[in-house]
This record gives C-alpha cells, structure tokens and sequence, in this order.
C-alpha cells in the first residue's frame, strides 16, 4: 500500500516539477513518506520546486512541540527530502485567533495555486483531515472541535487522552474537493466499516469522506483488511 502511494506521489512530482502537493499526517502515510525519502537520496526525485500544503494542526501546538504536525511533517518527510522548508506550509498551530488562522490558511492555498494532488487518510468517523461528522460539508479552513473517537484514536502519541488538544485547524472540504487528483489511503481492519461507508454508501456530512464520491479523479490506495467490508457489501 505505501509503494503504491509513494509511485503515485512520485509520478506527481516528476510529471509537474513545480506542483503543490496537499500532504497528511497519522500513521497511514508514514511507509509512503520514507520511500520518498529514499526515491530523493538516490537522485530519482527532485522536490526543489515542489510546494506543499498539510490538512491540519492542533490549536495550541506550537511547530516545536512533538506532537505538533508541523514538528510530524518535518520528522517524517521534509528533513529527509530536498524540499524548502518555506514551500511547505501547515495550518498555524500557535494563532490563539481561530477566524486569523483559518483566513490565512486559505490565503496560502490560494496563493499556492491550488492543489495538483492531496493525500487523504481517513478517521474512523469518516472524518478526512479533521473535518469531523457534522451537519453540513465545510467550504474553507476552519477551527473544529475534535470528535471524542478522534480524541481516543490519537491519545497513542500522547501521555494521556487528557493531553490530545480539544481543538485544530483543517482544510476545508470545500478545498480538498478543489485539488485537481485525491489519493486516500487506508490500512487495517479497523477502517474496514468506515471505508464500505464511505465508498459505498450514501454521502452525507455525517461520513465527511463520502463527498470524495462526487470528485473526479479519487484513487483509493487500501490493504485488504480495509477493503474487506466494502467488498461484501457488493457496492
Ligand atoms: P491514521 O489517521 O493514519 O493514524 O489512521 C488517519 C486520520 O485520522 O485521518
């Protein structure tokens, strides 16, 4: 599953040498990452005019916390790549004015460009970036309260549930349907139900990943634990 997301990242970056990749942080897309980080040491990819733009951050989280995104999204991929580390952006953890935030973020989407390709994981909840189940689809960044199960799933990165900050920044659903391509990944049994809800049921706001249903151009990268479900469904 990472092979093949990392190929299609891959091809991304040499088909458009100057593209903006949406990027994502959790567990998924970790495997993913480090085969780029290998592709770039041996000279086969080249990220020196790639820009980036991330889903999301905790409110609150500085970049210099470890369980910031921003600190993630360095560890993880940008200090093992040829990329600048003023071409890649993250949702501004430290902005106490949530309405600041969320305007600025968009205005570093737009600015960008827009988005050539986004990679997604998925919430157990459907949720995709931290746009959690709710009564409408969100357009632009906002500031979202976090879903307990959100705050169950992450609590592994930190000492104590009671630790996981209550609120973040996320793009918008209404900009993550504006990327040109969407790639998700998924893996693991437990994203099982989620991902035969949201590929195969209805859509609705109440499974925020079921919208990726009405984009044009979705790849879904998943293991066979996390398509078992979907598969019995016959959807
Ligand atoms: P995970 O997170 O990759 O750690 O499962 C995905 C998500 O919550 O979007």
């Amino acid at each position: 599953m990472s092979r093949k997301a990392a190929e299609i990242l891959a091809a991304q970056v040499i088909a458009k040498p100057d593209c903006v990749l949406g990027l994502a942080t959790g567990s998924t897309p970790v495997g993913a990452y480090q085969q780029l980080i290998r592709w770039c040491r041996e000279g086969i990819l080249d990220f020196s005019h790639v820009k980036t733009v991330n889903l999301d951050e905790y409110k609150g989280l500085k970049p210099d916390n470890d369980q910031s995104y921003r600190y993630f999204m360095n560890q993880n991929l940008f200090s093992g790549i040829n990329i600048r580390l003023e071409n890649t952006h993250v949702p501004d953890g430290a902005e106490e004015d949530s309405g600041k935030a969320c305007r600025d973020y968009d205005r570093v989407i737009e600015e960008a460009g827009g988005v050539d390709l986004q990679l997604l994981g998925i919430g157990h909840d459907g949720h995709i970036g931290f746009n959690e189940p709710s009564e409408y689809f969100s357009k632009g960044t906002s500031c979202v309260t976090l879903a307990e199960r959100t705050i169950e799933a992450n609590k592994r990165f930190f000492s104590s549930a009671d630790e996981v900050p209550r609120r973040a920044y996320t793009m918008g659903i209404g900009s993550i349907m504006k990327a040109e391509k969407i790639l998700i990944v998924v893996s693991g049994e437990d994203k099982a139900e989620i991902t035969a809800k949201a590929f195969g049921g209805p859509v609705t706001p109440e499974v925020p990943a079921s919208i990726l249903q009405f984009h044009p151009d979705v790849t879904l990268v998943a293991d066979k634990a996390a398509l078992s479900k979907w598969k019995e469904s016959g959807r």
